[in-house]
């Protein structure tokens, strides 16, 4: 452990999620930070440019502390498997019917990127960003030394105890603990060691899943996935956590820009469940399952962020056709229990839910 200050802990535990695909605008980090709480930006599919308007834009609304998350690329698959242009060749075949439905071209042959990391990294280091958060992998050694020299904080994202092993050891200041019943993308980044069973699965309970990473590692755990009130705070709290991280209790808030199509969904009793898919970025996330998961999740290749580049463009058209049925609807298994408030009021109630919860 580093033994850098966090700027979240058990007396202001909460953490609002950064959310790409326009839900975490400086609008929502600065009013979730302004309230106490952490409030995070979302550096991926975005370009370095606009993350940096975001950031003066949330540093204009507050001087409290906010995190940027980045998208962490997976290199080795830069050097492409044999097949995966087949493979993409065919879904995007596939989906020709969707393009002609939804009045859109789909990109000939979406091509891996690196979703401008360097200059990402680069901008964090300049901005001296607080809190650095990483998705989908660690940041190499050099990345952490530049931005521990900048004094930020560093997170990374897991789904497993060897994972937080590995984010520790890369010299995370503190591991987010992400379950299955997450919003949005998994972590998930590496395969289980040796040591481990190959056939070991996470438990789908979050509280159980953080007293296993407690075991494995002392780096200080954020819990995330499916935590909607302050009894959900409290529960991970107790099992070791020493902070929250919430995405889909913010969804519907005023100051978050998903969009109003999927805002609308998540209260649409049309939808019943959530689901994990790869259908619309090639990686595993859980959304609202709706009718382009169902026919085309089996068919789906394993192929981060060609995938997601293919489908952008029909997600976009779909969203301005009002048409849920095609987009990425991402939230967690507890959607449901989403509340209409704006964030600052949200942090307020649920450090209320939490002191009660707790007394
Ligand atoms: C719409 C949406 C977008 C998300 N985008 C990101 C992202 O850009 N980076 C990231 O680290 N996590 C992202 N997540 C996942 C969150 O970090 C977090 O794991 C998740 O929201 C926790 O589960 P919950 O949604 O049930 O609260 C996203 C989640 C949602 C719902």
């Amino acid at each position: 452990m580093t033994g850098r200050v966090l700027p979240f802990g058990p007396s202001n535990p909460i953490i609002q999620a950064p959310m790409a695909g326009g839900g975490a605008t400086p609008a929502l980090a600065a009013a979730v930070s302004r309230a106490g709480g952490l409030g995070f930006l979302a550096a991926g599919y975005r370009t370095a440019q606009d993350v940096r308007r975001e950031i003066a834009a949330v540093r204009e609304r507050t001087d409290r502390p906010f995190g940027v998350n980045v998208f962490v690329p997976d290199f080795a698959a830069a050097r492409r498997e044999p097949g995966d242009d087949a493979a993409l060749a065919r879904y995007r075949e596939e989906l020709a019917p969707e393009a002609e439905r939804y009045g859109v071209t789909l990109p000939e042959a979406p091509a891996w990127d690196d979703d401008e990391w360097d200059a990402k990294i680069g901008l964090l280091v300049d901005e001296r960003v607080p809190v650095a958060g990483f998705t989908f992998g660690c940041p190499p050694p050099e990345v952490t030394a530049r931005l521990h020299d900048a004094g930020s904080v560093i997170m990374v994202m897991v789904n497993t105890p060897w994972e937080a092993v590995a984010a520790a050891e890369s010299g995370a200041d503190a591991v987010i603990v992400q379950s299955s019943g997450a919003g949005g993308h998994q972590a998930a980044f590496l395969p289980p060691p040796p040591s481990w069973p190959p056939t070991w699965e996470a438990p789908d309970d979050l509280p159980e899943l953080v007293a296993l990473v407690r075991e494995a590692t002392d780096v200080p755990l954020v819990a995330a996935g499916g935590i909607m009130d302050g009894a959900d705070v409290a529960a991970v709290l107790a099992a070791g956590a020493v902070a929250a991280q919430l995405g889909t209790a913010f969804l519907r808030t005023p100051e978050s820009g998903t969009h109003p199509v999927h805002k609308a969904a998540l209260a649409d009793p049309r939808f019943t469940r959530t689901a994990f898919t790869r259908a619309f970025s090639g990686r595993t996330a859980r959304g609202l399952a709706n009718r382009f998961m169902a026919e085309h999740e089996a068919s789906a290749p394993a192929c981060y962020p060609q995938v997601h580049h293919l489908t952008k463009g029909l997600r976009r058209a779909a969203a301005e056709h009002g048409d849920p049925e095609a987009m990425a609807l991402w939230c967690g298994r507890g959607y449901r229990r989403c509340r209409d408030l704006p964030a600052a009021a949200l942090v307020e109630v649920l450090m209320e839910e939490l002191a009660a919860a707790r007394a």
